[in-house]
């Protein structure tokens, strides 16, 4: 029955799986009339085969984005490094190719983002698509934005703007259930990478490897698992570099192979998920320097961009600042909390200080 249903939705769905893993991968949860079902009524799943050339392009683009645009492929950003830093895909943590609830599914994106864009305060800028579809190349895949005009980036889009023609008539985008990742409360205590390294060895090294490194797919030129730390995993710019989210996709789909999406008693419980986030953390990833300026500058609204900052944060441990125990941004100050305080947690004390000094610019 399980395989039945695995073997339908990879037919119906036509999802591009792969040898051995799409058995591991299908019958976990992956069945589109399952994802349907929880988007009902406002979206439905497109047929496959309304899809344009160029969007089954920009399909097989999120599906394999190293192997066409990593470093052992030809195209070259400008400064001649690879669009791809790492050996990830976009849906290594968009599921099904982004159509996945609860996965941070990429199915109303083009609608979401549609010009001009949302401001972001950490880049100081409006996201439209291409921008946003950006922030996960440059930050996600620790690699390098694509050239807006290029057929890479306006084939995504046409898949984007494929899997938006979902949205059923007579409702909006925002009306999509199960949209970004399931929330998850964050612990008064710090998150314990200790604790995280038994969560590990008990519900992931099986897939992921005791060493984190993954399981590749030779010949396809991507991960059947993919790499969690080291050189080829996320990037620590990125939101999985923040714990705060870490952990929220982690609770959302992993294990991979235990999660139901219609049935939310088969997530790994918050607190083990924002635990196994910290030992994730608590290793190497990509960092790349000309991240150092986000959350600067000031907001539409007229408030600065760093009293809004997350306050969980991989690489950006010098805001807010103390200026005798009031947050600021004077860079003559020291840094109020701890390097570790802002990876681990706990995060209170920090959303309360940046809390304070909004309010006492008037804002809330
Ligand atoms: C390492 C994990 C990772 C990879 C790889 C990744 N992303 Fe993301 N992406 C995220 C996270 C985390 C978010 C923020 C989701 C949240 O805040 O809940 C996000 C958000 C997005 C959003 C905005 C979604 C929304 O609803 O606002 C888009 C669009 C997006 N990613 C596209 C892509 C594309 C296209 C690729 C491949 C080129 C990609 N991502 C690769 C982790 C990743
Ligand atoms: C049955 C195999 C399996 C198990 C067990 C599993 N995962 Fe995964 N994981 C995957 C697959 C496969 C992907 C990529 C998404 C896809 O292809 O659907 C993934 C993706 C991820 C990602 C996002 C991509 C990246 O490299 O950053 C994270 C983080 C992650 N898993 C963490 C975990 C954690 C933590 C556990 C244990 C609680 C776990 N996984 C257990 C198979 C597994």
């Amino acid at each position: 029955m399980f395989l039945l249903t695995a073997l339908l939705a990879a037919g119906i769905f036509g999802v591009a799986q792969a040898g051995e893993g799409s058995v591991a991968q299908a019958g976990e949860g992956s069945d589109p009339e399952s994802f349907n079902s929880l988007y009902a009524p406002a979206y439905r799943l497109p047929d496959p085969a309304g899809m344009s050339a160029a969007a089954a392009s920009g399909k097989e683009l999120v599906h394999s984005t190293y192997k066409y645009l990593g470093a052992q492929s030809a195209p070259r950003a400008a400064n001649g490094l690879p669009y791809v830093g790492n050996k990830l895909a976009c849906t290594s943590c968009h599921l099904g190719d982004g159509t996945q609830p609860n996965a941070s599914p990429l199915i109303v994106v083009a609608k979401k983002y549609a010009a001009p864009g949302i401001f972001s305060p950490r880049e100081n800028a409006l996201r439209d698509v291409p921008v946003r579809v950006n922030g996960c190349f440059e930050r996600s895949l620790a690699g390098e934005a694509l050239p807006v005009d290029s057929t890479w980036m306006t084939d995504i889009e046409a898949y984007l703007d494929f899997l938006a023609t979902g949205i059923q008539p007579g409702y909006t985008y925002k009306q999509v259930p199960a949209q970004m990742y399931p929330a998850v409360a964050k612990l008064t205590r710090a998150a314990d990478a200790v604790r995280g390294a038994e969560i590990y060895q008990d519900n992931c090294k099986s897939c992921h490897q005791e060493d984190g490194s993954g399981v590749w797919l030779d010949g396809e030129d991507r991960y059947r698992y993919p790499a969690l730390w080291g050189t080829n995993s996320f990037g620590l710019m990125s939101g999985m570099g923040r714990l705060s989210t870490t952990a929220t996709m982690i609770h959302g789909t992993m294990p991979r192979d235990k999660v139901d999406v219609m049935d939310v008693s088969t997530r790994l419980s918050q607190m083990d998920a924002v635990d196994v986030s910290a030992y994730l953390l608590s290793k190497s990833h990509p960092y790349n320097e000309r991240f150092v300026s986000d959350w600067s500058g000031v907001g539409p609204s007229g408030m600065p961009n760093w009293l809004t900052r997350d306050s969980s944060a991989s690489y950006d441990f010098t805001m807010p600042r103390s200026d005798a125990g009031v947050a600021t941004d004077d860079p003559a100050m020291p840094p109020m909390f701890t390097r570790e305080q802002h990876i681990y947690g706990p995060f209170q004390p920090i959303d309360a200080a940046l809390k304070a000094a909004r309010n006492a610019r008037g804002y809330p």
